[in-house]
């Protein structure tokens, strides 16, 4: 479990990263290489906290229970260190890049300024090996966010870690708080993501046999030609050997300890890259309270879905024995698994299947926002189409008839009410993502990461009031790696 610190570490003697040049582009290139000025510093204001951290991106071997893998994480765990921090602080964070290849830090869901984003050729150079990068920034609102690279597919590496921002008015009525990061696992298994992609492409990558039938076991060919059970169809590209709660396995999971009768805030993270999950806790009930960091009008259900790069917090009041939590991939064979217990007993089998999985299951759409966090009434001062389109084969994905790089960013002025009208044109659900800002659902429910379900539309609002560049794309990192981005800049 990752521990819970408000502890603020003082590293003296940081300097500015003076890296502007721009390294070879590792994956799909992009954009002709920009060049970047060094990040202004920020400097506290009286009274203001900061949190330094450093962060290293490395190489390691991880034991996910009985299995050991080699695979790039932040330090030697993945889920890499917990970087917690109060809403208003000044969060200072070092990536040290200890990788063979470039890499980037992306703060996901944090309305932070445009340059701490993370997003190589549109906000940064990318953070080359070797080197190191600062970042530089508030975070204004209170949440459950994570963070993960933005460079090809390393987020399906172990590069991802949660972090948390904390509500200084925020009364806090549970006993105790548990994190738990969801992931699909494919790296060090006799593939690597990039291996995925290559494969899912058809581009010739440096795997030999990418084209062999073995490889093609990667996929899912009879999902895919189905179009997949309602009410997400057709979720997800790879299947995956392994799914991990906490990066665990099912059959040496992760324990997290509590008292019968206590009250327990579960902060649930989905740092899968292509996969959908049905999260239960075996005989209880879980009451919704947050989704991507806003508080919604608590919500009971006995299991809910989250998509990647979704989070939701919930309470639960926990009973006496050990209970199964379990996410179930969306679509996909096998499950995640770790283990809550409150007294002595034996661990129900690995394969358990809570029978909440079978009853409702709650969309995290269907969620009604609390009055706070609604945007002020207001209609949109310009609307902008968001098409998404694609296919598996060939695989390519794109927003507005092109792939990223190809397709004109979407261009907004700062001040407005922006509408962006998302058309779903594929068989595919796609979580929807976009950088620097919480966008409203019609409900009025505060999002940054949506699922759109097949051949469908929705509408979401963003309040213009953070000038940048900013990416907006699936979260499907394949897909976005395969082209399903598009920039939105304010005019400037
Ligand atoms: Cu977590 Cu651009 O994404
Ligand atoms: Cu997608």
């Amino acid at each position: 479990m990752h521990e819970i610190s408000r502890r603020v570490v003082l590293l003296g003697g940081m300097t500015v990263s003076a890296t502007v040049a721009l390294p070879a582009c590792s994956g799909t290139s992009r954009t002709k290489a920009p060049t970047f000025a060094t990040a202004a510093r920020l400097r506290p204001i009286a009274g203001q906290r900061v949190v330094e951290r450093s962060v290293r991106a490395k190489a390691t071997s991880l034991d996910l229970g009985g299995t050991t893998v080699e695979t790039w994480a932040f330090g030697d765990t993945a889920p890499g260190p917990l970087i917690r921090a109060t809403a208003g602080d000044l969060l200072r964070i070092r990536v040290e890049n200890e990788l063979p290849a470039d890499t980037s830090v992306h703060w996901h869901g944090i309305a932070l300024r445009n340059v701490a984003d993370g997003v190589p050729g549109l906000t940064q150079a990318p953070i080359a090996a070797g080197s190191s990068y600062l970042y530089e920034f508030i975070a204004p609102d209170p949440g459950t966010y994570f963070y993960h690279p933005h460079v090809g597919v390393q987020l399906d590496r172990g590069l991802y870690a949660p972090l948390i921002i904390d509500d200084p008015h925020e009364p806090g009525d549970y006993d105790l708080e548990w994190v738990v990061v969801l992931d699909d696992w494919v790296d060090g298994t006799g593939r690597t993501p990039d291996d995925v992609l290559a494969d899912l492409t058809g581009s010739s990558g440096d795997s030999s046999d990418s084209n062999s039938s073995d490889s093609m076991g990667g996929m899912d060919m009879g999902t895919m030609s189905m179009g997949g059970a309602p009410p997400f169809g057709d979720a997800g590209d790879v299947t995956y050997p392994h799914y991990l709660i906490n990066g665990r396995l099912p059959a040496a999971p992760d324990v997290l300890r509590g008292k019968p009768g206590q009250r327990v805030r579960l902060r649930i993270i989905n740092a899968g890259a292509d996969t959908i999950f049905t999260v239960a806790l075996g005989e209880h009930r879980l009451t919704i309270t947050h989704t991507d960091g806003f508080p919604v009008q608590p919500q009971d259900t006995g299991a809910f879905y989250i998509g990647m790069g979704e989070r939701y917090d919930a309470l639960v009041t926990l009973g006496d024995g050990v209970f199964p939590l379990v996410a179930a991939p969306y679509g996909k064979e096998g499950q995640a698994r770790a283990l809550i217990r409150t007294s002595s007993g034996a661990a129900p089998d690995a394969a358990v299947h809570p029978a909440e999985l079978d009853g409702p299951i709650l969309e995290g759409a269907d969620l009604q926002p609390s009055d706070a966090s609604r945007l002020t009434a207001r209609e949109p001062d310009s609307s902008h189409a968001v098409h998404l389109s694609g296919q598996m084969m060939p695989y390519q994905w794109a927003i507005n008839g092109a792939p990223y790089g190809k397709n004109d960013p979407l261009m907004i002025n700062e001040g407005d009410r922006v509408r962006l009208a998302m058309m779903n044109m594929t068989q595919m659900t796609h979580p929807m993502h976009v950088h620097g800002h919480t966008f409203a659902l019609p409900s009025g429910l505060r999002k940054d990461t949506v699922l759109v379900k097949p051949k469908s539309s929705l509408a979401v609002d963003v309040q213009a009031d953070n000038p940048g560049d900013w990416m907006t794309h699936c979260h499907n990192i394949y897909h976005a790696e395969a082209g399903m981005m598009i920039a939105l800049k304010y005019r400037k």
